[in-house]
């Protein structure tokens, strides 16, 4: 039977998504806005073949029949269901950076899984209809189909036909870096974001306010990009990180992903910036700091974090392009 392999790459929302409108469907409440990374990358093959009993997984060279096995064959029922097809699949997937850092794996993970699967089952997918099937695997996945700026819409549908997200600018001309400091050894995460914004979304009074404040952070972070102004996207970026942190830490029980080597490459950041050169953090669902910055500047900041206690490695990204298929094996 048919084979693809697909390659997405990760991505670092700067306006965040952070809690559901609908779970079952995984439906952002609020719109995100996402910038793709060339450097950290997924690359999955996926071969139906009738003769399998179920589908399996190998995932960084190990076979995974735990958890991850169970979320990519929910996954792979929805592209059986579109294509009309009932075969199990054979999915081997690889990252290039390390799986267990907390880095945001399943959003390259699932764009990958997304643009294999569909191709392997001979299903013609527009762009918008592949970013609507892969936020079902995961909301940030459906911007890692797209390179340079990525907008995520929420949109308004019971059936989540129009939350998918498109490319706003390929950014080819205006050399943005992410310095990436990965905090606490890459140790896995506490809470995974799926539960973390519903607890939040349930028991935080912060939550609301966080909300509110999307559409127009999205409004900044576009005006932004379109004037080629890192000051403005940076000062979005670093207020939308920390709505999101703050929302979380007042849920109850709280939701704590700072460590202290977060904290000091926070402040590290702020002083670097003071003495002249701009970089804006930006922290997601783990302790990890992403710095943004012009790609001139990117030695100069991870060489500054990487001195810092408790942090390391550290290593930078350019901006990176659309997801796509490559060759078969
Ligand atoms: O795609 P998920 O369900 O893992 O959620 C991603 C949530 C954050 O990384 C914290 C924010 C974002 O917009 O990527």
């Amino acid at each position: 039977m048919s084979c693809a392999t697909a390659r997405a790459h990760a991505n670092i929302a700067l306006v965040k998504y952070w809690g559901k409108r609908d779970r079952e469907l995984n439906l952002p409440a609020a719109g995100s806005l996402s910038l793709t990374l060339a450097a950290l990358t997924t690359t999955t093959e996926v071969e139906f073949d009738r003769a399998l009993a179920r589908d399996t997984l190998v995932l960084d060279g190990e076979p995974d029949t735990g958890g991850a096995r169970d979320r990519v064959s929910e996954f792979l029922d929805l592209v059986r269901a579109a294509a009309g097809m009932d075969a199990r699949a054979r999915v081997v997937s690889g990252n290039d950076f390390p799986t267990a850092s907390g880095l945001a794996s399943s959003a390259s993970a699932f764009a990958a899984l997304a643009l294999a699967a569909t191709s392997a089952a001979e299903l013609v997918l527009a762009p918008a209809a592949l970013s609507v099937l892969a936020r079902r695997g995961s909301g940030s996945a459906a911007r890692s189909l797209f390179g340079g700026a990525v907008l995520m819409e929420p949109g308004t549908r019971g059936d989540g036909e129009d939350a998918c997200a498109r490319s706003i600018d390929d950014l080819s001309d205006w050399p943005l870096c992410m310095v990436i400091a990965i905090v606490g050894g890459g140790a896995k995460k506490r809470h995974s974001s799926r539960d973390a914004m519903d607890h939040c979304a349930n028991t935080s009074p912060l939550y609301q306010g966080f909300l509110d404040a999307v559409p127009g952070d999205i409004w900044a972070a576009r005006a932004a990009i379109a004037a080629r102004d890192l000051g403005a996207l940076g000062a979005v970026a670093e207020h939308s990180a920390l709505a999101m942190h703050a929302a979380a830490m007042a849920s109850r029980p709280p939701i704590l992903y700072f460590q202290a080597p977060t904290l000091a490459c926070m402040h590290a950041v702020h002083a670097l910036r003071d003495g002249g050169t701009p970089g804006y953090f930006t922290m997601d669902a783990g302790p990890h700091v992403k710095v943004l910055t012009l790609a001139e500047h990117a030695p100069t900041i991870a060489r500054a974090l990487d001195q810092l206690d408790g942090v390391g490695p550290v290593f930078h990204s350019a901006i990176g392009g659309a997801a796509e298929l490559t060759q078969c094996p």
